[in-house]
C-alpha cells in the first residue's frame, strides 16, 4: 500500500456519532483524528430522525476535521441492527478455461453466483463471506488458482439487511454532504471482531457482545466465521433509566452519576463514597453512597447478560461455546466483567482498540472498520490515493484509491477467518 492514505469511519450509535481518521503508512494503521458528537435522532440503535442524525454526523465530522486539518468527503459507515440476516449459500459454475485450469475470472464468477439468491423484495445484499471453494467436490480448498477441474463450487455466507435500514443511512450520511466509499458500507459486527478477536477464537466459537448505549450487538464467530448476527434492544440507557426511577432525578443527571459513580457490583461498590442528588419536582438534594447506586445497576446489568446468555442459547450456539468476549462503552463500568463472568458462566473479557487516543471500548467499531477496510477493500492502495497533506485541506476521499482484485480480497478473507 502506498504511504499515507487515509481511511474514515464513521460509527451512527444510539448516543454518540463517532468519526475515526486512520492513516495507513506502509500497512500499519495510525489513528490520527477522532470526532464525536451527540446523537439526536437514533433510537436503541435505528436511525429514526433523518434530519438530527445528519446534523448529529455533520458536527462530528467537522470536529474531526478541526481535528486533523483536513476535509473529510469520503467515509466508510457501519451498519448494525435487528434486521441484518445471516444466510448460508452456495455458487457453481463451469471452469471456462479450455484446459480446464481455473483462473481469477472463474472465482469471481462463481462469487457472483453465489450472489444470486431469492430475497424478499424489502432486503437487500450488504455483503458475501466466502468459507470455502470446492473442485469438482474436493472440500476445503480456499485457494483453487492453477487448480485443474470441470466444476468450480464457493459455500459462503450473505449478510442482508432491511432496503429501508440501508436507505436511512445511506440518506444521512449523503444529506451530511458525504460520500460513501465503493464498498463502504461495513457490518460493524464483523469490523469489531476483526478489532476484538484472536483467530483462534473465531475458531472455537465466542461470542462478542457489544453493549452500547440504546442496544446491544451479539455476533457469533464459529469456525473462523461469522455464524450469526443478534440485536436487543438494550444497552446503558436501560441502566441510566433505572437510575432515574431509583434516585428520582434527571436523565442528564443519572448519566452523569453514572459515569462518575457507576459499578456493577454490589460487592466491589465503597459504602462511604457518597454523591448529592438533585430530586425531580423538589429543589431539595439528597445524599446517596455508591453503594446504594451499585444496588440499582446490578440487576439491570444482570438482566442484560441473562438476555445474551438466552440469546446465544436461542441462536442454538450455547453447548459449543469458548467464551464471551464485551465490548461497547456499556462495559467500561467497574465490575462489569466479574459480573458477567459470574453471570455467563464462561470465560470473559473486555476488548479495547489498542491505538492511541482510542483505547476505549466505545471505539471498537469504528478502530475495527478502519482495519476491516484496510484488509479487505483498499489495502493494495494505488499512488493516485488521498494522502495527508501536512496542515492543509486536502479531500481524505478514500474511493479514490484502487480496489483489491476479488482474489485477493477473498485470500485474505480467508486469512483472516480460516
Ligand atoms: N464509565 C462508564 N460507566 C458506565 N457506563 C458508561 C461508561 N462509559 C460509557 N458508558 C455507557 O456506554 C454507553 C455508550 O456506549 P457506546 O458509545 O458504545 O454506544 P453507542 O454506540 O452510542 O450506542 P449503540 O451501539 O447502542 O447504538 C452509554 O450508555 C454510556 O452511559
Ligand atoms: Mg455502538
Amino acid at each position: 500500500m502506498s504511504s499515507n492514505d487515509l481511511i474514515v469511519s464513521l460509527d451512527i450509535g444510539t448516543s454518540k456519532v463517532r468519526v475515526i481518521i486512520g492513516e495507513i503508512s506502509n500497512g500499519a494503521i495510525n489513528i490520527i483524528g477522532v470526532g464525536s458528537a451527540n446523537s439526536d435522532g437514533i433510537r436503541k440503535g435505528a436511525i429514526v430522525d433523518i434530519d438530527q442524525t445528519v446534523q448529529s454526523i455533520r458536527s462530528a465530522v467537522d470536529h474531526a476535521e478541526r481535528m486533523v486539518g483536513i476535509s473529510i468527503s469520503e467515509v466508510y459507515v457501519g451498519i448494525a441492527g435487528n434486521h441484518i440476516a445471516l444466510q448460508s449459500n452456495h455458487g457453481v459454475v463451469a471452469v471456462s478455461n479450455e484446459d480446464r485450469e481455473i483462473g481469477e475470472e472463474d472465482i469471481e464468477r462463481v462469487l457472483q453466483a453465489a450472489k444470486v439468491v431469492a430475497l424478499p423484495p424489502e432486503r437487500e445484499i450488504i455483503g458475501l463471506l466466502p468459507k470455502q471453494f470446492l473442485v469438482d467436490g474436493l472440500t476445503g480448498i480456499q485457494d483453487p488458482r492453477g487448480m485443474i477441474g470441470v466444476r468450480l463450487e464457493v459455500e459462503c455466507t450473505i449478510i442482508t439487511g432491511t432496503k429501508a435500514a440501508v436507505h436511512n443511512l445511506m440518506r444521512c450520511v449523503e444529506k451530511a454532504g458525504l460520500r460513501i466509499a465503493p464498498s463502504g458500507i461495513v457490518l460493524m459486527s464483523l469490523a469489531s471482531g476483526m478489532m476484538a478477536l484472536t483467530k483462534d477464537e473465531k475458531m472455537m466459537g465466542t461470542v462478542l457482545a457489544d453493549i452500547g448505549a440504546g442496544a446491544t450487538t451479539i455476533a457469533i464467530f464459529e469456525g473462523g466465521s461469522l455464524a450469526a448476527v443478534s440485536t436487543l434492544p438494550i444497552g446503558g440507557d436501560y441502566v441510566t433509566s433505572d437510575i432515574c426511577y431509583g434516585l428520582k432525578t434527571q436523565t442528564e443527571h443519572a448519566e452523569m452519576i453514572k459515569l462518575k459513580y457507576g459499578c456493577a457490583r454490589i460487592d466491589d461498590a465503597a459504602p462511604d463514597v457518597a454523591f448529592k442528588v438533585m430530586r425531580v419536582g423538589t429543589n431539595a438534594e439528597k445524599e446517596f453512597s455508591q453503594a446504594d447506586l451499585a444496588a440499582i445497576i446490578e440487576p439491570r446489568m444482570q438482566e442484560i447478560f441473562q438476555m445474551i446468555r438466552q440469546e446465544v442459547k436461542r441462536l442454538g450456539h450455547l453447548d459449543k461455546l469458548n467464551g464471551y468476549v464485551l465490548t461497547g462503552g456499556s462495559v467500561t463500568m467497574p465490575g462489569v466483567l466479574s459480573l458477567a463472568q459470574v453471570e455467563l458462566e464462561s470465560s470473559v473479557r473486555i476488548a479495547v482498540p489498542d491505538f492511541i487516543g482510542v483505547r476505549d471500548p466505545s471505539y471498537s467499531s469504528g478502530v475495527g472498520m478502519i482495519q476491516y477496510v484496510t484488509k479487505y477493500v483498499r489495502y493494495r492502495g494505488s499512488s493516485s490515493g488521498p494522502k495527508k497533506a501536512a496542515k492543509s485541506k486536502s479531500a481524505a476521499s478514500p474511493a479514490a484509491a484502487s480496489k483489491p482484485g476479488v482474489f485477493e480480497w477473498v485470500k485474505n478473507m480467508f486469512k483472516e477467518f480460516i
